[in-house]
């Protein structure tokens, strides 16, 4: 028995496979690409809502923020601050098409490694940043970084991780994401009140980047890529290391079944068009919107300001942030074990109702006791914090995580990047809309916005409810046969199957 072996159990029934120290080194460097994603998503609240930063880049907004008589839901709506946090996803969905390209012709490993590096040039732009155009450079290649690390790391976690344990190992990528956040708010909020603190705070996003572009340098390339890209002898080899037992012949069949039929697809782009591509693609495509419009990112980025609004001072809005963000992080742990237990499904339904009525008692608070130029009375502020992290923590468990683990499964694998690449955009398309609009919405709907989001989250549920399929413990590479072709109303894409699924020679 080699010595990585950690436990003798894992891979489904008819794969044998077990959890070996390598695959879950591998998957945690690689998910360090979460921390990447996390530190930048809560780190330009509290920069944001530093008054050092504002008078120096966003001298308008500062003026606003101090002076008495403005409108609590109004103070931060400015289109270029705004920009400041959005201009990073619109970045990383760009980025992420050429992502999908870099992971199917040069690797999952080296597009892993790419990441790091284009942060890491964005980090250092950030920190030194004299001007606006330097700060906003800086969030775009910060972007691209996450566009390709968002692009790569699901994929190889999912490509590498045995069975049974794709989904619990998937999700180190959204607990790593939710550290991340995490870190940033601890950051800013000590930070605060130091005149360089908001550089402290962006370059603190160099922590993460090095560590994955050290660790990288350590991790496997997936069989599944090797094979894709012709080195079968290499795919086989890392196929018995990294499952610990010697008879791997069935699943590298299974893995050189599915190369096969995906060189026969000259154009993967063209083939999601295809009606048998259409559950994945929506599928996919609906979790990102759905998870954005949670409204989760209105507490990610702009927590400190958005408890600003609700009358707490500067410090408590930064604590408040660091308490929303330890829940999160808590949270997301009751995923790591509980998907591939409970499933996927249950978890979504579960979340959506919790998370609705979070947001309508919320919402309802604030219509009723929070003016246009009071604070909120100190005991509701309590409650809403509570019913925030109520929120947050249905979040962490279910639409967080899945979002990214069931796209990153669903896929067969001559479409898997490509349909891959839709899903990454799509969050970041919807993240940027988010980021972009939503003090101004804040401004204009007031407290009305938890109900817009709360009427989302019930269309989600029903979602999940009636059309999406449980994915817990089926092969990848099997997705198709027992999956979709088997729903009650995704099998009906498949009817004419022979023409297709795969373009004509
Ligand atoms: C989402 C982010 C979100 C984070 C919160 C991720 O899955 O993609 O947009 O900020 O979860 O933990």
């Amino acid at each position: 028995m080699p010595a990585q072996v950690m436990a003798a159990t894992g891979g489904a029934a008819d794969l044998p496979a077990k959890l070996t120290a390598q695959v879950v080194v591998c998957c945690i460097i690689a998910a360090f690409g979460g921390l990447m994603f996390g530190y930048d998503i809560g780190i330009s609240g509290g920069v944001t809502s530093m008054d050092v930063f504002l008078k120096k880049f966003f001298p308008a907004v500062y003026k606003k923020k101090h002076h008495v008589k403005e409108d609590n839901y109004c103070k931060f709506d400015d289109q270029l601050l705004q920009l400041f946090t959005s201009s990073l996803y619109l970045a990383a969905m760009v980025s992420s098409f050429a992502a999908s390209k870099c992971c199917k012709r040069f690797g999952r490993k080296i597009t892993i490694q790419l990441a790091s590096f284009f942060f890491l040039v964005g980090v250092i732009l950030n920190t030194a940043a004299m001007n606006i155009a330097m700060l906003i450079t800086g969030r775009l290649l910060l972007g691209a970084g996450i566009g390709f690390g968002n692009q790569a790391v699901p994929l190889f976690i999912s490509e590498i991780a045995p069975n049974k344990y794709r989904g619990g190992l998937n999700v180190l990528f959204q607990l790593l994401v939710t550290a991340g956040i995490l870190a940033a708010n601890l950051v800013n909020y000590f930070t605060a009140s130091h005149t360089y603190g908001w550089r402290i705070s962006l370059g603190g996003a160099a922590i993460p980047a090095l560590f994955l572009a050290f660790g990288s340098l350590l991790i496997v390339e997936t069989p599944t890529s090797l094979i894709e890209r012709g080195y079968p002898e290499r795919g086989l080899e890392t196929l018995r290391k990294i499952r610990g037992v010697q008879d791997v012949q069935k699943e590298y069949d299974e893995i050189v079944n599915t190369t096969e039929l995906a060189k026969q697809i000259k154009h993967p782009f063209k083939n999601l068009m295809k009606r048998s591509s259409w559950p994945q693609i929506i599928t996919s495509g609906m979790l990102q919107i759905f998870q954005q419009f949670t409204g989760i990112n209105v507490i990610m980025f702009y927590a400190p300001v958005l408890f600003q609004t609700m009358g707490f001072h500067s410090d408590a809005s930064l604590l408040s942030a660091v308490v929303t963000g330890s829940i999160n992080l808590i949270a997301t742990f009751v995923a790591v074990f509980c998907v591939d237990k409970l499933g996927r499904r249950f978890l979504l339904i579960e979340a959506a109702i919790q998370m609705f009525i979070a947001q309508v008692v919320t919402g309802g608070i604030l219509a009723a006791y929070l003016k246009s130029t009071n604070s909120l009375p100190k005991t509701y502020a309590y409650v809403v914090l509570f019913l925030i992290c109520v929120f947050v923590s249905g979040f962490a468990w279910s639409w967080g995580p899945l979002g990214w683990l069931i796209p990153s499964e669903i896929f067969p694998l001559e479409t898997r990047t490509a349909g891959f690449f839709i899903a990454v955009s799509m969050n970041m398309i919807f993240t940027f809309i988010i980021a972009q609009a939503f003090l101004t919405m804040l401004c204009h709907m007031r407290a009305m916005i938890f109900f817009f989001f709360s009427g989302w989250i019930v269309v989600m549920g029903i979602y999940a409810f009636a059309f999406l399929p449980e994915t817990k413990g089926v092969s990848i590479d099997e997705m198709n046969e027992k999956v979709w072709k088997k729903h009650w109303l995704w099998k009906r894409c498949f009817k004419h199957e022979g023409d297709q699924t795969r373009d004509k020679p």
